[in-house]
C-alpha cells in the first residue's frame, strides 16, 4: 500500500499531524511519501487571502500533483476564515488522477474549523475522489501528547 501525506509545510501543527501519521503507517510497513506544500513566495496571511480572491490560486513550489499511483492520499490544512488555507485549497484544486481514489482529510484549526473539511471534500468529490475519513484537531499551541495520541488512534483506525 502506498500512501501520500500532503500538508502545509510552513505550519507547525499541520506538519506535526502529518509526521505522527507517517510514523504510525511506517510502523505497519506502509510506504509513505511526504509532501510539504509550500508557496512559491512567502507572504503575510492577509496577502494570501487577497491573492487567492484575485487569482483563484496561490503560486506553489513544485509538488506531487498526480496522485494516481497512491492507494490512500491524506491531505491536511490549517484553517483561515473557517476555510482551508489558500495554499492547501490551491493544492487540492490542482490534484490530478483523483478519480476513484481514497482520501483522508484533516484540519488543524486554532479556533473554529467552520466549513474547512466540507470545502475540501466537495472539491475532491467533484473530481471523483472518495472521502474515507476526516479529522479535526484544534490547538492554539503545538500539539501536546494527548492530542498526538488522538492522531495516532485515528491513523491506527485507518489501518484496521
Ligand atoms: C485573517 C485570519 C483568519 C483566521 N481564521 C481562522 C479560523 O477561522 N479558524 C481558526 O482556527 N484559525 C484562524 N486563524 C488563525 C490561523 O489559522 C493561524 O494563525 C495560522 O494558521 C498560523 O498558524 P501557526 O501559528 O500555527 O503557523 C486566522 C488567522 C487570520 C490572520
Amino acid at each position: 500500500m502506498r500512501v501520500l501525506i500532503a500538508y502545509q509545510g510552513n505550519n507547525k501543527t499541520n506538519k506535526q499531524v502529518a509526521e505522527t501519521m507517517k510514523k504510525v503507517f511506517e510502523e505497519h510497513g506502509i510506504d509513505v511519501t511526504m509532501q510539504a506544500v509550500e508557496p512559491a513566495v512567502e507572504m503575510r496571511l492577509y496577502d494570501y487571502l487577497k491573492e487567492f480572491r484575485k487569482k483563484k490560486g496561490i503560486p506553489l513550489k513544485e509538488a506531487i500533483l498526480d496522485v494516481s499511483k497512491y492507494d490512500l492520499i491524506v491531505i491536511g490544512t490549517p484553517v483561515l476564515k473557517f476555510c482551508p488555507t489558500p495554499i492547501m485549497e490551491t493544492y487540492v484544486r490542482k490534484l490530478k488522477g483523483t478519480k476513484g481514489k481514497q482520501f483522508v482529510l484533516y484540519c488543524t484549526p486554532v479556533g473554529f474549523a467552520g466549513t474547512t473539511i466540507k470545502r475540501m471534500a466537495s472539491i475532491l468529490t467533484t473530481k471523483g475522489a472518495k472521502i474515507n475519513a476526516t479529522l479535526t484537531i484544534s490547538s492554539i499551541f503545538e500539539l501536546n501528547e494527548k492530542k498526538l495520541a488522538l492522531v495516532k488512534e485515528f491513523a491506527m483506525r485507518l489501518l484496521s
